[in-house]
């Protein structure tokens, strides 16, 4: 077992092994001792690994009531979320009470947003069943549910008490469910370690305990330097602008994983064509990704895309701010008037 510490207003261990679920009641008493655990799962997640769960945690004394919705992002709106909350108060759950959230990103953003919530903040931890949450959703505390006008437009920032990556679950993850995670791997690449980076053109699956502790280092670092993403926690948002933006304008049917890897090859085909990269940086991204049978062009041109990624949160004001490669193990934070977005991006959208 590896454990990552995150220090940030609330500090905490993310444990990343093989058959951690089995001890998951006495882990999470360690870090986080309560009477009651409100087990929230979607019923995909809930049928694979819910049994196994609340085993654990009633051999740990844990009285648990759970929360099954139906699995998928169309899940993270405010219904789902008022009918957790409500859940929780009809079965009497107190703030000395914990949340545990168990699957993927859609189920650890709710959860976590009614942990923040519910009786002005509980204790919650995290037990992510997705490479991608392993790596990202989990760890740093971002909660949120999504808005009619856009993704994660209601959200607080609400650190668990442990994240407990179990990795065996991710290895009866649909192909298509893991290449997604594998596109936020390859973000931590680019962003901060080109040594991953080069690790990565290896395959991923004997080395997948190395490289979520990799990850998650990387993350707790930055999260560490700015826990409320007022500077440098941006650099994880590499390949997100423009990615939520093809999410939208597809109607979410192209997942998270997959348009963030658009995002990535767009933002370095245009740093690239900027001279902020060299092309052969772009390439070398781009080539990585495409051996990960991900993505690397969409079909939404500018005029689609510029609008959507001006709807995103992470404009401010007159500027966004887009994180462009520089090399690979180093990106930069480049705030572009709203005016230059266009031209950048169809930079960026022009096919090497
Ligand atoms: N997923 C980006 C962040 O946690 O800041």
């Amino acid at each position: 077992m590896k454990t990552v510490h995150v220090s940030a207003s609330k500090s905490y261990d993310v444990l990343i092994g093989s058959g951690l679920l089995e001890q998951a009641g006495s882990l999470i008493r360690a870090a986080a001792p309560a009477g009651r655990a409100m087990l929230v799962a979607d019923d995909t997640v809930f049928s694979l690994y819910g049994a196994a769960l609340i085993r654990a945690l009633n051999a740990a004394d844990y009285a648990v009531e759970t929360f099954v919705f139906p699995h998928g992002e169309a899940s993270k709106n405010g219904n789902t979320y008022l009918s957790l909350l409500n859940a929780m108060a009809e079965k009497g759950i107190t703030r000395s009470d914990i949340t545990v959230a168990l699957g993927g990103g859609v189920t650890g953003d709710m959860a976590g947003f009614a942990a923040a919530t519910y009786m002005r903040g509980m204790r919650w931890v995290q037990v992510p069943t997705t490479l991608l949450s392993a790596v990202d959703a989990s760890v740093g505390g971002k909660t949120a549910i999504d808005l009619p006008s856009g993704k994660n437009l209601a959200g607080a920032f609400w650190q668990p008490s442990l994240v407990l990556c179990d990795c065996s679950t991710l290895a009866t993850l649909p192909e298509a469910v893991f290449t997604d995670g594998c596109a936020e791997v390859i973000k931590y690449g680019v962003i901060a370690d080109a040594a991953l980076f080069e690790q990565l053109k290896n395959p991923i699956q004997p080395q997948l305990e190395d490289i979520i502790a990799v990850c998650v280092s990387i993350k707790s670092d930055v999260v560490q330097s700015d826990e409320f993403d007022t500077g440098r926690r941006k650099i994880l948002n590499f390949g997100h602008t423009v990615g939520h933006a093809v999410e939208k304008c597809s109607g979410f049917s192209v997942s998270h994983g997959r348009a963030v890897a658009i995002g990535m090859a767009v933002a370095s085909r245009a740093a690239s064509s900027r001279g902020l990269c060299p092309a052969a940086c772009a390439e070398e991204i781009q080539a990585l990704l495409t051996a990960y049978s991900l993505p690397v062009t969409t079909e939404y041109g500018a005029e689609a895309l510029v609008p959507a990624m001006l709807s995103d949160k992470k404009r401010a004001g007159g500027t966004i701010d887009m994180i462009l490669p520089r090399k690979t193990g180093e990106c930069g934070i480049f705030p572009t008037p709203v005016d230059a977005l266009d031209g950048l991006l169809r930079a960026g959208l022009e096919v090497l």
